[in-house]
């Protein structure tokens, strides 16, 4: 089995306090554990966090980038200053700020490829929700989202980026798909990413997120083409976020 990624987006939570205990939790209860491990503080925590996680197992990635470089775009944050603060991941496209802020599948492919410009590894987040999955929609939602979202996305080498297969209708709701949809969708993610990425789409990582937690992470995380999980909820806390690479770490044992 190759090594999981396990990644936490904490989203808009905590203080600076919390981010700094929550890390250094994290930095502690990692080692030693067979994982590749990255935390995803809001931005205003990434100072914090990076003097906690310097040097440690675990990797620094912010939860979203600006598209453009430098220059007149207020309230955003280049790749270059992520760049400054050490984070090595983003995620891109979830599907939060696809609702919230509209964020389309064009400006999503933007980011991630401003991401990759700087060399941070976009997380580029797409999933369906309960209504089109109702609607047996899935698989062309994905599809879709998948092409647009890697338009004109080139990375060198297959660890440069990775996809999240994230069902919205699974996001902090305690409902996960069966083991069937998780392996169909991931399969079809496979797929796309071969034709689309001749080069690299055989090896790029798809993690899954949706209510991921210890409990069901040893069946989720050992699906075919499941390489890792993105972890909301769950990875509010080092235990129940490092347990979740522990018990994939078990059953594999
Ligand atoms: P959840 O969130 O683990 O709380 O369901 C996942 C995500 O939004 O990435």
């Amino acid at each position: 089995m190759s090594r999981k990624l396990i990644a936490g987006n904490w989203k808009m939570n905590g203080s600076r306090a919390e981010w700094r205990a929550l890390a250094a939790a994290v930095v502690q209860q990692a080692q030693g554990v067979a994982a590749d491990f990255v935390v995803c503080p809001p931005a205003a925590g990434l100072a914090d966090v990076a003097t906690v996680v310097q040097g440690a197992q675990v990797a620094l990635g912010t939860q979203d980038v600006c598209a453009h470089g430098n220059g007149a775009h207020t309230g955003e944050v280049s790749t270059t200053m992520l760049k400054e603060f050490g984070c090595t991941y983003a995620i891109v496209g979830h599907s939060e700020r696809r609702t919230d802020l509209a964020e389309t599948d064009g400006l999503v492919a933007a980011k991630a490829r401003a991401a990759l410009a700087e060399g941070i590894v976009p997380i580029i987040c797409i999933g369906e929700t309960e209504d089109q999955k109702t609607k047996g929609l899935t698989t062309k939602v994905l599809d879709g989202q998948l092409r647009g979202s890697l338009k004109d996305v080139r990375p060198a080498r297959a660890v440069d980026i990775v996809i999240a297969y994230e069902p919205v209708w699974a996001i902090g709701t305690g409902k996960v798909p069966t083991a069937a949809d998780i392996t169909e969708a991931c399969a079809h993610i496979r797929s796309l990413l071969i034709e689309l990425l001749p080069d690299t789409g055989k090896s790029v990582r798809i993690l899954y997120g949706g209510s991921v937690k210890p409990e069901n992470a040893a069946e989720i995380l050992t699906l075919a083409n499941v390489d890792g999980a993105l972890i909301g909820g769950a990875s509010l806390k080092a235990e129940s976020f490092v347990g979740i690479a522990r018990a994939v770490v078990a059953k594999a044992a």
